[in-house]
């Protein structure tokens, strides 16, 4: 009898369930009745109707799909007026589209580090910047979290090339990166800092510009930072903002650039729209800053173990991965969505509910929310 090649997923996902780590999808209705404080449309232009109009229009004027990779077919002129709004409106030379976000950080992290070169990366960073120092081949340094002193000295002790590789904001607990150490540090040992600026971008800096041009890195000859459409944009896809040589050579040599269709048109065009409404009101960055610290405050007045957010991210303590599972399932039933994170997404034992704050949510949402979180919290102090 041949062996089943696959008899060891069985064993695996018989050890996820004993453990309540299992995971599944829910596909969502188009309309729902409930409450989201889950997605990552923070600016709430998922559904704005320039944004789905000009995606409309773009799949209209340019087709469903980009027809090919970037240096082949799948550069439109669309592509090329996304790419010059993201940098003018970051305050970087040049920018690149990717199809993610996820691509855009494989992108930097695998074309500029490399064997002989040195990745200091975040313990907390995002699993695309993990991922893009593992296939890069440099030696990965990981330091403890937010930690400059020890990215001094690890950058200290080595000769070559080398680059610190850093979330602006985690997306587990929503605290920044202190950037502005960052930089000052990756000056004097002559580094290179990459900035994955996917929850800065629509929410920090002036108008919503993103974490490097709130710490004056925007633009800066050393400094590359990487963004997703999909989040405060509420589109799909990635982008690399920096100088334009660097720039250059990831249209040259980043292999999730090249070996990859473009971009799909609809996204390209529904990206493009939402910056321009982001241009023409600010105050929605403003807005969901203030609705952070907003369900921050009435966490912590709750006695709940919220972290204090320092973009649209407010993350909760649960004191185990069950009781994180069964507190969102709670939320849900009294008709609130909220993301539930537990390992492998973090560390055994800081298990939590994710909350994200929208620009548009209503002061009435707001409190409806919390008077949810705060009715079927497992915890109080
Ligand atoms: C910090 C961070 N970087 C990168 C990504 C990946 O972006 P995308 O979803 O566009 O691939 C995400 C989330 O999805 C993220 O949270």
């Amino acid at each position: 009898m041949p062996q089943d090649p696959f008899a060891w997923i069985d064993e695996r996902a018989a050890v996820r369930r004993a453990a309540g780590l299992a995971r599944g999808l829910r596909p969502r209705p188009a309309e729902s009745p409930l409450l989201d404080l889950a997605s990552n449309d923070y600016l709430g232009l998922a559904r704005h109707p320039e944004v789905t109009e000009a995606a409309a229009a773009a799949a209209r004027a340019w087709g469903a799909g980009a027809t090919g990779s970037r240096l082949v077919t799948g550069s439109t002129e669309l592509h090329a007026e996304l790419e010059a709004a993201l940098a003018d409106f970051c305050g970087f030379e040049s920018a690149l589209v990717l199809s993610s976000g996820y691509a855009a950080n494989l992108a930097v992290v695998t074309a500029l580090t490399g064997h002989g070169t040195l990745a200091v990366s975040d313990a907390a960073n995002h699993a695309s910047l993990i991922d893009g120092c593992r296939l890069s081949r440099a030696r990965t340094a990981v330091v403890p979290h937010a930690d400059p002193d020890t990215v001094a000295k690890t950058l200290a002790g080595h000769t070559g090339g080398a680059a610190v590789v850093t979330d602006s904001v985690f997306s587990v607990d929503g605290d920044a990166a202190p950037l502005g150490r960052l930089a000052e540090v990756c000056r004097a040992h002559g580094a290179a800092l990459l900035v994955d600026d996917a929850h800065g971008l629509g929410v920090l800096g002036p108008g919503g510009r993103g974490a490097p041009s709130a710490a004056g890195l925007a633009g800066a000859p050393d400094t590359v930072a990487t963004v997703t459409l999909s989040k405060s944009l509420g589109s799909q896809g990635g982008a690399v903002l920096g100088p334009a040589r660097v720039i250059d050579h990831l249209v040259n040599t980043a292999r999730t650039f090249i070996f990859d269709t473009g971009l799909a048109p609809a996204a390209t065009g529904a990206a493009l729209a939402s910056l321009r409404l982001l241009r023409r009101e600010p105050r929605r960055a403003a807005r969901v800053r203030a609705v952070a610290t907003a369900l921050h405050e009435r966490l912590t007045a709750a006695g709940l173990d919220a972290v204090r957010p320092d973009a649209a991210v407010v993350s909760v303590r649960a004191p185990s991965p069950d009781a994180a599972v069964r507190w969102a399932a709670e939320c849900r039933a009294a008709g609130l969505v909220v993301g539930c994170f537990r390992p492998p997404s973090v560390p055994d034992g800081v298990s939590r509910l994710r909350l994200t704050a929208r620009a548009d949510l209503t002061d009435g949402q707001l409190a409806r929310a919390m008077e949810v979180v705060t009715g079927t919290a497992p915890v109080r102090g």
